[in-house]
């Protein structure tokens, strides 16, 4: 059987694990070859050899994508291994501490920059140095922001201002890659339990519980979840869709907050063990 994404090859930043290494995964199960372009050298092995031992092929090259030159060493490994470039997943955040987190007064101007730049110019350097390739094969550019790209909590003003520029980032570089036939469309997830999160969330299952709770699915959302989206909006079937950010959050978002709000205080009165995440 011709699996969909036969003969293609795609680049995942932060492919080795979360949702990156849930959208390598998928690829590599539909025929693609996957470049995993990580940071963690260790876990892009692990998913890679995961990959391999479901008869799927990867590679890795260690990337920092708050390094121009790393993206632009990504984009050439992946020219070396397999000449092409069909799809450009650029998935990749993390912060090693909480310096990002807080208010305009509270954030630094050093650690606003990093943050910034690994949200937001990072995919830029992606589509920069990838654009050339991705316009011989007509290719796609899949940006991954949140639901925090919409709707914001307090606190955190990097992540936020982050997110919602890869909205607008993500439209832009539609208008200019359209008409060489690349499409550019943005996946906003609502909460889901990576590697990471899953092992938080097993010190206190009460409060992925209560989290759960908050989704008219009743669930929160996996990796799996968003690789779907992601190849669909690879795939010929959204060959019209293009500068689009599909939200993926079981509903989260469409709730009139009050409402929820008083579902949420019934739900914790009724479910007094209830830990609280925050
Ligand atoms: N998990 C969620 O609930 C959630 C919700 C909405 C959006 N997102 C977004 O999805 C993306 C993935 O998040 P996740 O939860 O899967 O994270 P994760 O921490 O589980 O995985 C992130 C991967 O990216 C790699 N990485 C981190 N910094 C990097 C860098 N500078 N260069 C290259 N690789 C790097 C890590 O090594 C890791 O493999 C992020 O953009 C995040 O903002 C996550």
């Amino acid at each position: 059987m011709i699996k969909k994404f036969e003969e293609k090859v795609c680049i995942v930043t932060g492919g080795g694990q979360g949702i990156g290494g849930g959208i390598a995964r998928k690829f590599a199960q539909q025929g693609s070859k996957v470049m995993i372009a990580d940071i963690n050298d260790s876990v892009a092995k692990q998913n890679k050899n995961t990959i391999e031992s479901l008869g799927g092929i990867a590679k890795t090259v260690h990337t920092d994508v708050s390094k121009s030159q790393d993206i632009e060493n990504m984009v050439n490994t992946t020219i070396s291994e397999w000449g092409r470039i069909d799809f450009l997943i650029q998935n990749a955040f993390g912060v090693s501490d909480d310096s990002t987190q807080g208010s305009a007064m509270e954030v630094t101007e050093e650690a606003w920059d990093s943050g910034i730049s690994v949200l937001t110019k990072a995919l830029f350097l992606g589509a920069k140095f990838a654009g050339k390739y991705l316009i011989e094969t007509k290719g796609s550019i899949i940006n991954i922001s949140s639901v925090h790209g919409f709707l914001v909590a307090p606190k955190t003003l990097v992540y936020e201002a982050g997110k919602s520029a890869v909205i607008g980032m993500t439209r832009q570089m539609a208008c200019d890659f359209g008409p060489e036939g690349v499409r550019v469309n943005c996946i906003c997830p609502g909460h889901i339990v990576t590697e990471n999160i899953q092992e938080q969330w097993n010190k206190n299952p009460s409060g992925l519980k209560f989290f759960d709770q908050q989704y008219p699915l009743r669930r929160t959302g996996t990796p799996e979840d968003i690789a779907n989206a992601v190849s669909f909006l690879c795939s010929e079937e959204a060959s019209f869709i293009t500068g689009h950010s599909l939200v993926v959050d079981g509903g989260l978002t469409i709730q009139i907050q009050e409402n929820l709000g008083i579902s949420l205080g019934k739900y914790a009165i009724e479910n007094p063990e209830t830990e609280f995440p925050f």
